[in-house]
């Protein structure tokens, strides 16, 4: 794995919303993931990679993103990494120090351009990885709606330390922070929301049997399956109950640094959008849905009793 940026990965996502933990039937028994931990009013999930918070549903009264969650390969590029963020007057909003929660471990909060707050964590705990067919593996990627594409483009790349992998057209950038295609990717828009949550099955098949699984269960896809252009990775998206776009995807591009160039893709030409030409046009819900709620961010009012 190549070492450009002190963010080695991504640990996966934690939402938030009125009364979301009641969905957490539909991720444990349809989507295929499994509690790792509950409270009164918060419920996470892993998949079957060792990170025991692939996903997370916290009640809120404000629809949003809680936290994108980023891993660092130690303490030391932890302490590397706070440092380099403070210098560039990153807004901290948790200082350096070890977590109390059932994951634990080292790190610390910002907030991003548009108010976002993304945890580093290092040194956590580590679950035994399982090996369930069929069901996903971690979480792939998540897609951020910006009103200030550019701010936040500058931001992931010249202060995180991510690099540009392609873009859609001047809609979409995909940023990597390893050698996979996106880690992150900012879609333009005119607030601030979460535009999906993708999840990583280990094999083709495994991807379309989890398809198939939904379907089984009366969830029907919004968009696809087909193959996305950029990251060259099959994509079939659902509406969750709380609203939220998720996406089983697989097979996501694995970035060679010596000979890989970004690439502007096309937006109008069907076999650029899809490889396949198979996934026909989202749903009016999915569309409305990939919008969002706009999120203000972390702020002292979604956040009274600061967990
Ligand atoms: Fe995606």
């Amino acid at each position: 794995m190549t070492n450009f940026s002190l963010i080695d990965g991504l640990r996966g996502i934690v939402m938030r919303g009125p009364s979301i933990t009641e969905s957490a039937s539909f991720f444990e028994e349809f989507w295929g993931l499994k509690i790792s931990h509950s409270e009164e009013d918060e419920v996470f999930f892993r998949g079957n990679g060792s990170e025991p918070i692939a996903y997370g549903l916290v009640n809120n009264p404000v629809f949003g993103i809680e936290y994108i969650h980023f891993s660092t390969k130690d303490r030391d590029s932890m302490d590397a990494l706070y440092k380099e963020l403070v210098k560039k007057d990153c807004t901290v909003v948790r200082q350096p120090g070890d977590f109390d929660d059932f994951s634990g471990g080292y790190g610390f909060e910002i907030l991003d351009l548009d108010g976002r707050r993304l945890r580093f964590r290092t040194d956590a705990l580590s679950l035994s990885e399982e090996t369930n067919w069929g069901f996903p593996d971690k979480v792939s990627h998540v897609v951020l709606n910006t009103p200030d594409m550019e701010g936040l483009q500058n931001f992931y790349t010249s202060v995180l330390g991510f690099r540009i992998s392609d873009y859609s057209g001047d809609q979409m950038v995909f940023l990597r922070c390893n050698s996979e295609h996106h880690t992150i990717a900012l879609s333009r828009s005119s607030y601030p929301s979460v535009n999906h949550v993708a999840f990583d099955l280990s094999s083709i098949d495994e991807f379309m049997h989890s398809i198939g699984r939904m379907k089984q269960a009366g969830h029907n896809v919004s968009w696809g399956p087909g193959r996305h252009g950029p990251g060259n990775n099959p994509f079939a998206y659902f509406v969750s109950p709380p609203g939220f776009v998720v996406e089983f995807t697989t097979e996501l591009q694995i970035i060679d640094e010596q000979k890989h160039k970004p690439k502007i893709w096309s937006r109008t030409d069907p076999a650029s959008m899809d490889l396949w030409m198979t996934a026909g046009r989202p749903t009016t819900a999915q569309r409305t849905a990939m919008q969002g709620r706009p999120d203000p961010g972390f702020s002292d009012q979604n956040h009274a009793e600061e967990r």
